[in-house]
């Protein structure tokens, strides 16, 4: 028998998402799924995954355990979101009515518009409003079933800015469930300060940002915007090699708007991720998928900057590379914390399947984020992150739009979300 202190019975179909992982190819299309399927969890990790059966055999239930009822719920790993720009100041909705008149992301971006106006809000920002934007931002991410999330600086731009946004994101990991995974992204973007002298700028990351960032052990990942106008090729593999150095794990914006090499540039350097890949050419998919660097993509881009073009998902899949879904949380690009409609992006603009998107969304998110041996599926010794959605089966979790169907979230093995609203001082 196994002791337990909560479970979740009969689930109409629970989707295991089970490895290995990660997934390629066909394998991506394998949910792992039981129907009436129980699960219990000990102490934060899952001790039981199984059916009614089988449950009632090996599980014990220790006194005072919760016990829910799975009936008219499917249930699936919590989502990983391992692309977001989370600890921001200020929105942009002046920029997106100038957009809809017609200016590009790349014309505001020359006037100064863009990531630059972010950058002056989130400087003008005190540690304190940061860190409670943040809070309701991962309230808002938990209650639509994120339960651990990456997170970028990017914002600042300045060591102390750039530190600042760290810290905010080291003192979460106290106050709030979502496990957070920190990413220094002082190369974003050159400063207006230092437009002039971007050798400079390059320079202040690797000796003194980078250093700091280490010293203080602020990220596990090192991120830069790889792009025309933004850093180069040569400067990102500068900046990429700088940063192992520092043993970061690398994480590289690639291809988003012009096709400059930068997935195969990850693959080369062993990155954690290439992200983006809207302009990925033939030869950066060929070099992902003979690659472990994972595929992210942010259909949420695509659709909020209303681009034509799309990130090749389904030649990056049939090809072999690890394909994941994320939001790209940001107020320029993508305002959205909601992984569920961008899972559902993924099938409707990216022609994925709708099991290939919820494995992009759970396993191989997990994988994205390095992740993988502790979350992303619902597998005996993982931590016990799932969530119950009120749905009679899985293909209505994309097939019913602009709704919310979480009722419960259980992150660690505790209940966090429970009839749609957060559960506090339960974390
Ligand atoms: O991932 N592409 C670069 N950075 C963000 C957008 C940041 C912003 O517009 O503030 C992105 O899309
Ligand atoms: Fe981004």
């Amino acid at each position: 028998m196994k002791s337990a202190d909560l479970a979740v019975a009969s689930c109409e179909q629970l989707l295991t998402c089970r490895g290995p992982i990660p997934k390629r190819k066909e394998a991506l299309a394998e949910v792992g799924l039981l129907k009436k399927g129980c699960i219990a969890s000990y102490k934060g990790k899952i001790v039981f995954i199984g059916d009614e059966k089988e449950f009632c055999r090996e599980v014990q239930l220790e006194k005072n355990s919760l016990c829910l009822e799975g009936k008219g719920l499917v249930g699936l790993p919590g989502f990983v979101d391992s692309h977001t720009h989370l600890p921001f100041a200020g929105t942009r909705e002046e920029e997106f009515v100038l957009r809809l008149k017609g200016y590009t992301y790349q014309q505001l971006s020359e006037k100064g518009l863009g990531i630059q106006t972010t950058v002056k809000a989130t400087r003008a920002a005190s540690k304190k409003e940061l860190l409670s934007f943040c809070l309701s931002r991962l309230d808002r991410m938990l209650i639509l079933g994120t339960t651990t999330v990456e997170a970028k600086s990017g914002y600042g731009l300045s060591l102390e800015d750039e530190i600042k946004q760290l810290e905010v994101l080291k003192e979460l990991r106290n106050l709030h469930p979502v496990d957070v995974i920190p990413t220094f992204m002082g190369a974003h973007e050159v400063p207006p300060e230092y437009k002039e002298r971007r050798s400079d700028y390059i320079e202040l990351l690797v000796k003194k940002i980078l250093p700091r960032v280490r010293e203080k052990n602020l990220a596990e990942f090192f991120d830069i915007f790889c792009e025309k106008g933004v850093f180069s090729l040569e400067e990102t593999r500068k900046l990429v090699q700088a940063a192992k150095k520092a043993a970061l794990k690398i994480k590289i914006h690639a291809d988003e708007f012009v096709s400059l090499g930068g997935a195969q540039l990850a693959a080369e350097e062993g990155a954690t991720s290439a992200e983006h890949l809207i302009n990925i050419s033939d030869e950066g998919i060929k070099k992902l998928a003979r690659s472990s660097t994972a595929a992210v993509l942010l259909p949420g881009v695509s659709f909020f900057l209303m681009l034509e073009k799309k990130a090749p998902a389904r030649r990056l899949i049939d090809e072999g590379a690890v394909v994941a879904l994320a939001t790209d949380f940001n107020p320029g690009s993508s305002m959205t914390e909601n992984m569920l409609f961008v899972l559902q992006l993924g099938v409707f603009t990216l022609k994925m399947s709708i099991e290939e998107a919820i494995n992009a969304a759970t396993a191989n998110a997990a994988y994205a984020v390095d992740r993988h041996q502790e979350t992303g599926s619902l597998e005996v010794g993982k931590k016990m992150d799932l969530i119950l959605c009120e749905a009679p089966n899985y293909p209505t979790l994309v097939y019913r739009l602009g709704i919310n169907p979480i009722k419960h979230v259980i992150k660690n093995g505790k209940l966090v979300v429970k009839d749609g609203k957060i559960v506090r001082g339960n974390s």
